[in-house]
């Protein structure tokens, strides 16, 4: 897993916690790399579940909650980081709907070794679309915070669902609805 994804948790972890809070969950997450990350280091997504179980536990917040906010302050870096990537849409399910054949493919360009999940389209109309998500890391909470920060980029509405294909949420079908055009 690529550092920024790291620097940028624990960034959000003091922001709502306090410093304390980093020092804690690195101190018992045992970390290969003592927790000493850079944004263009690779790190082992070990240590980012060792670190989120460990948040978990000292805030009382479901690892689910935490993904889910984390990828929403994650949009923000994502979209001030790669705005060329994301201009070039119009409207939310066409990115939502682009993320396998364009978005990530150029991600994997720029970050060789980036561990991506898969988002296969099953179904795509003018108002809804449906994405199977697939990842070992099983972080479709993660995917559902990016989905609802890509409505509110482009302002528009959806109603988003999911439903595990996988109990252990390696996979996961998600089913978009666009609410107001
Ligand atoms: C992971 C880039 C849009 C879903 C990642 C990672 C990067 C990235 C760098 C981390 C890979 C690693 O650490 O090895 C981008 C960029 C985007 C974008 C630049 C747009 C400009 C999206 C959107 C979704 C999404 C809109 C919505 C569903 C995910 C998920 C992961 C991920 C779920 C976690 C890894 C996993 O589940 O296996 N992305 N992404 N991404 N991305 Fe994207």
């Amino acid at each position: 897993m690529k550092g920024i994804v790291f620097t940028e948790f624990l960034e959000l972890v003091e922001d709502k916690f306090g410093l304390e809070m980093v020092d804690t969950i690195i101190e018992k997450s045992n970390l290969p790399s003592q927790g000493a990350y850079t944004a263009i280091g690779t790190y082992d997504f070990s240590e980012m579940l060792s670190l989120l179980k460990n948040l978990s536990e000292n805030s009382g917040l479901s690892i689910d909650d935490l993904l889910l906010t984390y990828a929403e302050h994650f949009f923000g870096v994502l979209a001030e980081s790669y705005p060329d990537l994301i201009k070039r849409y119009k409207d939310p399910l066409d990115m939502l709907s682009s993320i396998e054949n364009h978005i990530h493919v150029e991600v994997q360009k720029i970050y060789p070794d980036a561990e991506l999940p898969t988002f296969e389209v099953q179904e795509k109309t003018e108002n809804k679309l449906v994405l199977i998500y697939k990842s070992s890391r099983a972080m479709y909470s993660f995917g559902l915070g990016l989905m609802r920060k890509t409505f509110e980029h482009f302002d528009t509405k959806a109603n988003i669902t999911y439903e595990k294909l996988s109990s252990d949420g390696t996979e996961v079908k998600f089913s978009i609805v666009k609410t107001n055009g």
